[in-house]
């Protein structure tokens, strides 16, 4: 394990992982990785910010060894209770019996629930300040980022924010902890868009509420517990967490993200025409077959992008399931305010378009249009196919 300086006596003890296939059981992240990120403080006194996952904790902790007399460990501040960065705190006991656990008031009876234990949880208040010697602990709440009993952790002396999930992102490559080390930074920040969409987006006002509450706080380096330390550019993630939270309440970008799905290629070709009207504008889409790709690297799109094609025949009278899979994750991520249209094919009796306009009310979608058609799509179809689309990237030109 690689241990990287972030400023006198603060290192990154983390992991990267390639093991894992999904993160959280649900997103895909083998291929581009995942780190946990730790940090060492070591001061007069020494404590770590957040762990690691526990299959990570022999090879975790044999690490710290060489950095850190174990046994003298004071604290470990766990700002978030979700195990990708609590898992190895059995380990962590086990080789330190004497370190206190930091913890907000809500991860009290989380702590117990997953780890069986409370003698040794210190909880510590918003606001509270504790000192290591040289360095000070300073908690700030940050409820629901991700989860209710979330905080950060600040250090004024290095002016360092350990930041836990927000800020964070998927991406792991050999070597690289920090933002002025990657050659395709673009690669990172796609990855953290996704990790967002996948993770995040459901708590951005939470998240916008922490932003606001740490405005006016000088930040030189973001930590997150995921994804890049942000030291020569701190600023880049906070702006692009702002910007992404503030789709949850705002319009966003101006595209079209064109979900489909397809039994005999009828719909697909359909959606050939819209794609031909859009692209008569100078609006950018981007189209997903959704029963082939995995709803982790459509959400993003769909997040950033404010204009949404539904395409799907009626299956069993209903959209496709993949299709209904994407709009049921989307609307438990909150993602609203979007223009949409619907088209698709049918045979005989429908049904896709009830299902589509149940969605779109949940959604808070507006439906634009709603087109449905027998079979495979004539001439006449085309048209108007390729009228759909034009006409809802003119909308999306207009929202
Ligand atoms: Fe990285 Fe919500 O845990």
């Amino acid at each position: 394990m690689e241990q990287v300086s972030l400023g006198k006596g603060i290192y990154w003890v983390g992991v990267h992982d390639h093991q894992t296939d999904l993160f959280e059981g649900l997103w895909p992240v083998q291929e581009e990785g995942v780190s946990y990120n730790s940090y060492l403080i070591s001061s007069q006194k020494t404590a770590l910010i957040d762990l690691v996952k526990q299959p990570f904790a022999g090879s975790y902790l044999d690490a710290l060894r060489g950095k850190v007399d174990l046994s003298r460990l004071e604290y470990v501040v766990l700002n978030h209770m979700e195990p990708d960065h609590t898992s190895a705190l059995r380990d962590l006991v086990q080789t330190a019996p004497q370190v206190k656990i930091l913890v907000s008031e809500k991860a009290r009876s989380m702590v117990e629930s997953y780890y069986g234990l409370q003698d040794s949880v210190q909880v510590v208040k918003d606001g509270e300040e504790i000192s290591l010697g040289e360095h000070t602990l300073r908690f700030v709440y940050t409820p629901f980022v991700h989860w209710p009993e979330t905080m950060m952790t600040y250090v004024p002396e290095n002016e360092i924010l350990f930041s836990c999930d927000a800020f964070g992102g998927f991406g792991a490559q050999d070597g690289i902890i920090l933002d002025d080390q990657p050659e395709d930074l673009d690669w990172y920040l796609d990855e953290a868009l996704r990790y967002f969409a996948n993770i995040v987006s459901g708590v951005s006002k939470p998240v916008l509420n922490a932003i606001n509450k740490l405005a006016g706080v000088p930040v030189k380096i973001v930590a997150p517990s995921h994804g890049l330390v942000w030291r020569k550019d701190p600023a880049k993630i906070i702006d692009l967490y702002a910007k992404w939270s503030g789709y949850s309440s705002q319009p966003a970008e101006k595209g079209i993200t064109i979900l489909c799905g397809s039994m005999y290629g009828s719909t697909a070709q359909l959606v050939k025409a819209v794609e031909d009207g859009i692209a008569s504008t100078s609006v950018a889409f981007k189209t997903f077959d959704a029963a082939r790709t995995h709803a982790s690297y459509i959400l993003p799109w769909l997040w950033k992008n404010r204009g949404v094609v539904v395409a799907s025949p009626t299956y069993e009278g209903y959209l496709v399931p993949p299709i209904r899979n994407l709009l049921e994750i989307a609307s438990h991520k909150r993602m609203f305010n979007k223009s949409a249209v619907y088209t698709g094919s049918f045979t005989w009796g429908g049904g896709a378009r009830r299902d589509i306009e149940s969605y779109v009310e949940q959604l808070k979608w507006n439906l634009a249009a709603s087109y449905d058609y027998p079979g495979y799509p004539g001439e006449a179809h085309m048209e108007i196919g390729h009228r759909l689309g034009a006409e809802l990237a003119k909308q999306v030109l207009q929202d």
